[in-house]
């Protein structure tokens, strides 16, 4: 074959293997944003999640009680071998699902993730202050405020490793 031909139909070759790449890469796209569409549950308008604004309001939240919390020398110390930027984006990921945002927690549980921690109900109080008035200072209506509070507050049995205390009657 002639030298002419032979670089022609090589180049021609190398235009096909770069249109099957794209065509691999963007159906690996399609696939895989698909069967991520398809695990995001609907969000309820009611939820705490959409009544806070979203992921966004979350995501704002979380980064400043974190400042909070590690100004804090009461807590801060529990933080000093972690990686604060697992760490906000765990907390942002478990509060938008707790919340009852679209994305399921796909981390630990609250008793596992705090069961060598050995936190104090006064610990724990102090955390739970941090959001409290991160909530304020972002004006939060009060009665949002409370709810968040409460779930919140439903997780210390389980983040402080100790049994459950009965519901009240
Ligand atoms: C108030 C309720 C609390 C919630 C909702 C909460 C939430 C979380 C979450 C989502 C994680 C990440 C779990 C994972 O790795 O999959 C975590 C880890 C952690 N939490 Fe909490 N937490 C709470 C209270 C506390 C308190 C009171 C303290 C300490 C005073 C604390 C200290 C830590 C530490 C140090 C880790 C990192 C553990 C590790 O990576 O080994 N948490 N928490």
């Amino acid at each position: 074959m002639h030298l002419k031909y032979m670089f022609k139909s090589l180049k021609m070759i190398m235009k096909k293997i770069k249109e099957l790449t794209l065509l691999a890469v963007l159906s690996v796209w399609a696939v895989s944003s698909l069967s991520s569409f398809a695990q995001d549950k609907k969000v309820d308008p009611e939820s705490i999640y959409a009544r806070l604004g979203g992921q966004v309001a979350i995501d704002a939240a979380v980064d400043i009680f974190y400042k909070k919390v590690l100004a804090d020398d009461s807590v801060n110390y529990f933080f000093e071998d972690i990686s604060m930027k697992a760490q906000i984006r765990k907390q942002k990921e478990f509060l938008g699902a707790v919340f009852g945002g679209p994305v399921a927690w796909q981390g630990k549980n609250m008793r596992e993730a705090h069961k060598n921690l050995d936190i104090s109900e006064e610990e724990f109080a102090a955390i739970a202050g941090h959001l409290s008035s991160t909530l304020k200072d972002l004006k939060v209506a009060s009665d949002l405020h409370d709810e968040i509070m409460t779930l919140v507050g439903s997780t210390k049995d389980d983040v402080l490793n100790r049994e459950k205390t009965p519901a009240k009657e």
